[in-house]
C-alpha cells in the first residue's frame, strides 16, 4: 500500500479527517503558544531606550487628552514605502514605556513615530497654533490654546508613580526629582546635567517661544521632538537583532 492509498483513508473518512486535522492544529498551537509561558519577555532589548522624562511625559498625556491618536499612529510597518517614507519600521522595545501604546492603522495625517528632529521647534509651534499656515491643504485642527495654556506641573510626580505602576523603570530618584526636572528641561538657563544623566538625548531648552512661561505646547513639542530619537539604528542590524 503506498503512502498516498493510506492518506486516501483519512480523506474518505470525514470524521477521520477531523480528528487528525484537529490533533495537528493542536500540536502546532502548542509549540506555537506553550514557549511564551516561560519567558518574562517578548520585547528584545534594544539600546537608547529610556523612560519619558517629565516634560515629555507630560506632552504625551496632552497627546492622549487632546486625541491626537484618532488621526496619528506611531508604527512605521515594515513595508517598503512606509519604511522610505518614515524611516526605520518601528521595534516592539520602541513602545515598551507607552502606556497606553500609540500603535494603529488610522491615519489621516503622517505616522509620527519618527517626527522628532524632522523640524524646529517653530515649525512645530506654528503648525499646532494653525497647520495652515505651513501646510496649505491640511485638515488638522488648530491648538492655539497650548501656547496660553500653562502647565500643571505639581502632579507630574504621581504620573511617573502611575507608570512605574504598570512596569515602567521610574527610579525613586526619578520619582522625587519630577517637578525640577520637568522645569529643568523647558528652561534655557537651568543646569541640566542631572536631568539628562537620568534622561539622556532628552531635548532641553525653550520649546514654544517664550522662556518665560512654562506651557502645555513645550510639553507637547518636546514630546514631539524626542519621538524616534532614542534608538541609534546605525548600530542596530536587521538580520542579527542588537549587535
Ligand atoms: C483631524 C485629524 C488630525 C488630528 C486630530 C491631529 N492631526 Fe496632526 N496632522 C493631520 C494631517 C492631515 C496632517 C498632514 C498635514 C499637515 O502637516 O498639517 C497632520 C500633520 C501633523 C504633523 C506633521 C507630521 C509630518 O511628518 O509632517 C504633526 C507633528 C502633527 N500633525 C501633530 C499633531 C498633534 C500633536 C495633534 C494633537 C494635538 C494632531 N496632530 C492632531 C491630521 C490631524
Amino acid at each position: 500500500m503506498s503512502l498516498l492509498d493510506k492518506h486516501s483513508i483519512i480523506e474518505k473518512n470525514a470524521t477521520l479527517l477531523l480528528v487528525g486535522s484537529f490533533l495537528v492544529v493542536t500540536i502546532g498551537g502548542i509549540v506555537e503558544i506553550a514557549p511564551l509561558f516561560y519567558l518574562d519577555n517578548t520585547i528584545e532589548k534594544v539600546e537608547g531606550m529610556r523612560p519619558y522624562s517629565p516634560l515629555e511625559l507630560a506632552g504625551r498625556n496632552i497627546y492622549v487628552r487632546e486625541g491626537c491618536y484618532t488621526c496619528h499612529s506611531q508604527m512605521i510597518r515594515p513595508f517598503r514605502d512606509e519604511v522610505e517614507r518614515y524611516g526605520h519600521y518601528s521595534l516592539a522595545a520602541e513602545s515598551m514605556y507607552d502606556h497606553p501604546f500609540q500603535w494603529g492603522s488610522k491615519r489621516t495625517g503622517p505616522d509620527l513615530a519618527r517626527v522628532g528632529d524632522r523640524y524646529s521647534n517653530e515649525w512645530h509651534v506654528q503648525h499646532l497654533i494653525e497647520p495652515r499656515s505651513v501646510v496649505p491643504e491640511s485638515v488638522m485642527p488648530t491648538y492655539a490654546f497650548l501656547k496660553t495654556t500653562r502647565l500643571e506641573v505639581k502632579d507630574i510626580k504621581y504620573h511617573l508613580e502611575a507608570n512605574k505602576a504598570v512596569g515602567v523603570p521610574y527610579s525613586q530618584e526619578m520619582i522625587d526629582n519630577a517637578e525640577a526636572d520637568l522645569k529643568a528641561q523647558a528652561d534655557p538657563n537651568a543646569s541640566t546635567s542631572d536631568l539628562l544623566a537620568r534622561y539622556p538625548k532628552a531635548k532641553v531648552g525653550d520649546f514654544d517661544g517664550d522662556p518665560a512661561v512654562l506651557t502645555e505646547m513645550d510639553a507637547l513639542v518636546a514630546y514631539l521632538q524626542m519621538l524616534g530619537t532614542l534608538v541609534d539604528f546605525s548600530t542596530y542590524d536587521e538580520a542579527a537583532g542588537y549587535r
